[in-house]
């Protein structure tokens, strides 16, 4: 039995990871802190699964605890979640940020170091690009300067990883999702906003649900086809399955090089005003929106190129927009009751 670390996997992305191990056979330690999820998302995996995850309640910017861990628990591989990812808090909080992604990758790569344990899947982001020149984005697209510091700390996090590569036995991928959305379709994880939500899609569900008012669309003056922003939305379980696809092959010792980098998206992108009208076809809902003055920090369109991935990785997104909406949908009914 390979035993996985998952950093994070109470988490919206986290905990459909750690379901699609569990699924895989993998057996599953989660450590999160709680700082972005809740513990009740730990009976809910076990509820799809029927297997409980081991879970510990670790702050990974504690050194001697992360140090504990590792002294007495082994593992074959690590998936590295767990971050703060709010690119507007962000701004507001750089050292914050700073001090938690950058802080807590070390410590961990530091335990991987000491114990042996070589295979490591990072949690990227396709904010490294900014607004590509060339799309759909390929993963030799040049990094470009961070428009926020949590887009600095994946890309900072990605030179750190690739650095401990060289000097070392780590085998590590770094995944660049584009834009997770949806929900198992069990209906019983989900995303989990605290507060207002930040993201498009959570802030669609709970306008529907009359959670929220109206939904502001961010700027109708972008040169796009409708004037609204393009993004590459992607369910969040064919993005948990190519952690999985990931992890294999570096067990398996099927990688090419000992940092590898793959996009992890649809190859398709959307606009706002796109989502709005899909989303309304799936769920029958009608959405009042108005549009409003574009967000500080946003970029027109980032959609993948996924031909590395669909290769390399032998995965490809299979669900559609329409089922990652109207999963996005049926969860979000369960959170109103
Ligand atoms: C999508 C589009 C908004 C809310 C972020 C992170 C990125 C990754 C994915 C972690 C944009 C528009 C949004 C709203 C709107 N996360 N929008 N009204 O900004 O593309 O990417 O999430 O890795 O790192 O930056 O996602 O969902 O916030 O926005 O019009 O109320 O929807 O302007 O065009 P984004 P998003």
């Amino acid at each position: 039995m390979c035993t996985v670390l998952v950093t994070g996997g109470l988490g919206f992305i986290g905990s459909h990871t750690v379901v699609e191990l569990q699924n895989e056979g993998f057996d599953v330690i989660i450590i999160d802190n709680l700082s972005n999820s809740s513990i009740s998302v730990l009976d809910n995996i076990t509820s799809i699964t029927g297997i409980k995850p081991a879970y510990f309640n670790i702050d990974l910017k504690n050194k001697e605890a992360v140090q504990h861990f590792f002294n007495t628990n082994a593992v074959q591989g690590v998936i590295h979640f767990a971050a703060y990812k709010a690119v507007g808090e962000s701004v507001l909080k750089p050292l914050d940020y700073y001090e938690n992604n950058i802080s807590s990758l070390v410590y961990l790569l530091q335990e991987m170091q000491k114990h042996q344990i070589h295979n490591f899947i990072f949690s990227s982001s396709c904010t490294v690009y900014g607004q590509a020149d060339k799309l759909p984005i390929t993963e030799d697209a040049p990094i470009k300067f961070a428009e926020s510091p949590y887009g600095n700390t994946k890309q900072i996090g990605e030179e750190i990883i690739f650095d401990t590569t060289k000097a070392s036995h780590l085998k590590a991928i770094a995944l660049r999702y584009f834009n997770p959305i949806g929900a198992h379709k069990s209906a019983k994880i989900g995303e989990l906003p605290i507060g207002i939500p930040q993201n498009l899609i959570p802030f669609v569900t709970q306008t529907a649900a009359g959670i929220r008012e109206e939904l502001s669309v961010f700027g109708s003056d972008y040169p796009t086809p409708d004037g609204t922003a393009i993004r590459d939305y992607i369910h969040v379980v064919d993005l948990a399955k190519a952690h999985i696809v990931s992890l294999k092959r570096l067990l398996n010792n099927n990688h090419k090089k000992t940092f590898e980098v793959f996009n992890i998206g649809t190859g398709k992108g959307n606009s706002v005003l796109e989502i709005i009208k899909t989303f309304e076809k799936v769920s029958g809902k009608k959405l009042k929106y108005k549009l409003v003055e574009r967000r500080e920090g946003d970029i027109t369109a980032a959609y993948a190129d996924t031909t590395i991935a669909n290769t390399e990785l032998g995965w490809k997104a299979e669900q559609t927009l329409e089922e990652a909406l109207l999963s996005a949908w049926e969860w979000q009914k369960t959170l109103i009751t």
